[in-house]
């Protein structure tokens, strides 16, 4: 859902930046500038300036930047919707609710529905382990086989579900739930012929309960051996397994920045059991961008990956370091050894004031990455040493801590007898290329899949958005001669950039660059939209302009083609040579925005 652009407007002019900034950060009045003390970074001296013309803020230092509307999402740590609602109250401003369609009222009406249904279900199945029955003696006696203290078993809502085709089924239907729903709650599954059983029968349930304590599925364990060992809510409107974390409710009251993520539900147990309150667990999928977001919610800004000790668990870690940092985490991994296969095994094995001692050991995601690429090159081997150190140089290049990264350079010469200076010098070369994270910009990238841009590339492609926002006829005359399109600029935020930019040379408008800010809800795109349009160009006269625009305009067509050179390698020859050509042409071509010359 997305307010139209208008309403986004009023309520972004309505605050003032300077206000809103100032409300949080102390500022200083220089020029048309304030400054002060960056709230997103350390430091003594103010790098944090504030610009009322457009109603922009940009650090120096760490680089973070944006509209009023960032600012609110950065500092609240909300959503693009949440500031603007922030804003709006603000100022007395009355947002219109959004419009709901007949099919989303009625959505929203189901997840309720399922809500209720599984919060019933979940009263049930703890009220079921606690019945004095055989079988719910038999489970109560199977925690604490597995050392599950009785407290626990009450803050995780723990129960039992009776071994019986019906009796969750009937409990609901007599609660006046409807059978379909049941069903679509994923509780009861339907007979071919007629009617439903009930999905979980004869096993161990753990609730699932999102981040605000709704229960929105459920997992159960079979009690002993068997197949599957655990059964879990299949998908449904309020259930997607890549967006819920095992403990979350639990874990955000730990308040905790550092967060612990483990594999399964006894660990996640057993953890919280230890004293690990801060512990939620993935329910047997990868971690995703939706996690990583539901652990943003809880404030937390560093991560311990605690994988089981088998190959499947160091896999999804691999997998999960980057879906992390890509959020802003910093991310440690620990795999657990000394016997045990997974976190619960080393409590029950080793005691909790061992494992607080493993962990206060977690190794860098860069460590871990590094170690495993070593085990598969033979370092005695002088090719595999190089290809080594090029991989190494590869992982060490998306370090952003100056001193962390100097740490690993010299362990890495040391592994190999390559000198640190010339595996610094591979780093560096790296970090020059869109794509990888440069030094102390987190998560900043220009995605250009792969193609390698230079720093006189990436100065271009910004320095011709800039001057297009500046100059609406000038993206007039680029659009119209058919000198560069938003396709040949890749999946970037430069594409959206440009087709912003040809909108507004139709229009012959100059936006204002807080309101093409607000274009984009995420705050990372904010901040690269504010790195671009932070100064407006200046030029002597009008064929300056011109002659600037067609500079700027050769570097990045030259570029765009050689990336899409890239991406047709090993296809149709034909194809590439046309590019090449449309290379050579590049030169010949110029954009004429103004018939004649003024003088
Ligand atoms: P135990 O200690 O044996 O009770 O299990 P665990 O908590 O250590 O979990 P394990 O490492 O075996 O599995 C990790 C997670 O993968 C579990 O918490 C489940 O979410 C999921 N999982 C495990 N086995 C199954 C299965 O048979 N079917 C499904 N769908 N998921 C499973
Ligand atoms: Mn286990």
């Amino acid at each position: 859902m997305r307010y139209p652009q208008e309403i986004i407007e009023e309520v972004r002019s309505g605050n003032d930046i300077v206000d809103v900034v100032g409300s949080f950060v102390s500022l200083k009045n220089s020029g048309g500038n304030h400054f002060g003390l960056c709230p997103f970074h350390n430091e003594r001296t103010p790098s944090f300036s504030v610009n009322v013309d457009r109603q922009m803020y940009y650090c120096f230092g760490c680089g973070a930047g944006g509209n009023v509307i960032s600012f609110v999402m950065q500092i609240e740590n909300y959503d693009f919707i949440d500031a603007l609602k922030w804003l709006a109250d603000r100022i007395n401003y009355h947002l219109p609710q959004p419009h709901q369609s007949a099919a989303s009222l009625q959505q929203s009406q189901i997840r309720d529905t399922i809500r209720k249904i599984n919060k019933t279900a979940a009263r049930f199945f703890y009220d079921s382990l606690q019945a004095d029955t055989q079988e719910a003696c038999a489970a109560v006696k199977y925690l604490d086989t597995r050392s599950v203290h009785p407290k626990l078993r009450v803050s995780f809502g723990l129960g039992f579900s009776p071994d019986s085709w019906n009796s969750l089924m009937n409990h609901l239907q007599q609660q006046n739930f409807s059978l379909p729903d049941i069903i679509t709650a994923g509780l009861a599954k339907s007979r071919e012929t007629k009617g439903a059983y009930d999905r979980f029968r004869g096993r161990l349930m753990f609730p699932i309960l999102d981040i605000d304590g709704h229960v929105v599925g459920f997992g159960g364990r079979i009690m002993g051996s068997g197949e599957p060992k655990y059964l879990n809510s299949p998908e449904t409107p309020v259930f997607e397994k890549n967006r819920h974390l095992y403990g979350i409710h639990v874990a955000r009251k730990a308040r905790a920045k550092e967060i612990l993520i483990v594999e399964g539900y006894m660990d996640v147990l057993a953890l919280h059991q230890a004293g690990f309150r801060q512990t939620v667990g993935v329910l047997g999928t990868a971690l995703t961008p939706n996690h990583a977001r539901l652990l943003k919610r809880i404030n937390c800004t560093s991560v311990v990956l605690l994988m089981d000790n088998d190959r499947a668990g160091r896999e999804a870690v691999l997998r999960g370091i980057p879906v992390l940092l890509e959020a802003g985490f910093k991310v440690k991994v620990l795999q657990v050894g000394d016997g045990a296969k997974d976190p619960d095994e080393y409590l029950q094995m080793h005691g909790a004031a061992r494992f607080a001692e493993i962990i206060q050991h977690a190794q860098s995601h860069i460590a871990f990455r590094i170690g495993l690429l070593r085990d598969t090159y033979d370092l005695k081997n002088t090719e595999q040493r190089i290809m080594f150190t090029q991989k190494a140089a590869d992982i060490l290049a998306g370090l952003n801590n100056a001193i962390e990264c100097d740490v690993y350079i010299r362990e890495t010469a040391g592994l190999t007898g390559i000198a640190p200076e010339a595996i610094r010098v591979e780093v560096d070369k790296r970090r020059n290329i869109p794509g990888a994270v440069p030094r102390d910009r987190p998560g900043l990238r220009y995605n250009m899949q792969g193609a390698r841009h230079n720093k006189g590339q990436i100065k271009a492609y910004k320095g011709i958005l800039s001057l297009l926002f500046a100059y609406p006829e000038a993206g007039q005359a680029v659009q119209d001669g058919g000198f560069l399109t938003p396709e040949e600029m890749g999946e970037s935020i430069m594409a959206d950039l440009l087709v912003i930019a040809f909108e507004n040379g139709k229009k012959g408008v100059v936006a204002n660059p807080a309101d093409i800010i607000a274009r984009f809800d995420k705050l990372e795109e904010q901040r690269q939209a504010a790195e671009i349009l932070r100064d407006s160009p200046n030029f002597e006269n009008k064929m300056e302009m011109e002659k600037s625009l067609n500079e700027m305009w050769r570097v990045v067509k030259r570029a765009c083609i050689s990336r899409e050179i890239l991406e047709k390698q090993g296809s149709d020859m034909q194809e590439i040579n046309a590019l090449l050509e449309s290379k050579k042409n590049v030169e010949n071509k110029y954009i004429r925005i103004f018939n004649q010359p003024t003088a």
